[in-house]
């Protein structure tokens, strides 16, 4: 059995056999992450894209504990060139890890590194299909709602971490849809509430998909077994 645990925002922490690992590490920063959070030693690191609620710690992480970072192509090559040890994947893609499986999935969003105001990385975002234990948790990234997402119904998603909060994403009735196309056995909202203009309410959510779909609300450093 897994286990994941809400960091606030768009990171989690992941464990099952063979795995423990953050996706979008934005820990630093982050008004809602778990000041335990930084003592986690993660052996993997998803990251959906490179902005910096996203990318987060992943730098100063991964060289602390090893972890290795998969990411698209574009934003593991400019990683490797900090000295990190990474997997470049891409958008539709899927490989098996000893843990089990990941598959790139389509996000709609933009994404790019600057330093001192240059451009130096331009990557393509995405989502994460993970499979743990035989069990598939879908995290969405930052992404507004996608016919793509109805390609996921057959994947048989158990989690999926779904952005509510609008303004850069899907807001919650464009994520009510995204949880009809997808059919997941559970969702768990992300991305709202951290800062003002993403501010919703996730009861308003869990209230469209009332009889739908299972919707847990998690609060920072609460856990869920999957
Ligand atoms: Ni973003
Ligand atoms: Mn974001």
């Amino acid at each position: 059995m897994g286990m994941v645990q809400f960091l606030g925002h768009s990171a989690f922490y992941l464990e099952g056999t063979g795995i423990r690992a953050f996706i979008d590490p934005f820990l630093s920063g982050n008004p809602q992450a778990p000041d335990k959070a930084s003592e986690l030693e993660p052996n993997f690191i998803f990251l959906t894209h490179a902005h910096d609620d996203h990318l987060g710690g992943t730098i100063s992480i991964a060289k602390k504990t090893g972890a290795v970072v998969v990411a698209t192509n574009e934003l593991a090559m400019y990683l490797q060139s900090k000295g990190l040890e990474v997997v470049g994947m891409h958008v539709g893609g899927r490989r098996r890890f000893d843990f089990g499986s990941v598959k790139l999935t389509p996000a709609f969003h933009g994404s790019g590194v600057f330093e001192e105001g240059v451009l130096v990385c331009s990557d393509t975002p995405c989502g994460f299909l993970i499979e743990i234990d035989g069990k598939k948790i879908y995290h969405a990234g930052d992404t507004g709602l996608t016919v793509e997402m109805t390609l996921l119904e057959e994947e048989n998603v158990e989690l999926a971490l779904l952005p509510i909060g609008g303004h850069y994403t899907m807001d919650i009735w464009d994520a009510a849809r995204a949880a009809g196309f997808i059919k997941p056995q559970k969702v768990v909202p992300m991305h709202y509430n951290t800062f003002p203009p993403i501010e919703t309410d996730p009861s308003e959510f869990k209230r469209l998909l009332d009889g739908k779909v299972d919707v847990v609300i998690l609060k920072p450093g609460e856990t869920m077994d999957f």
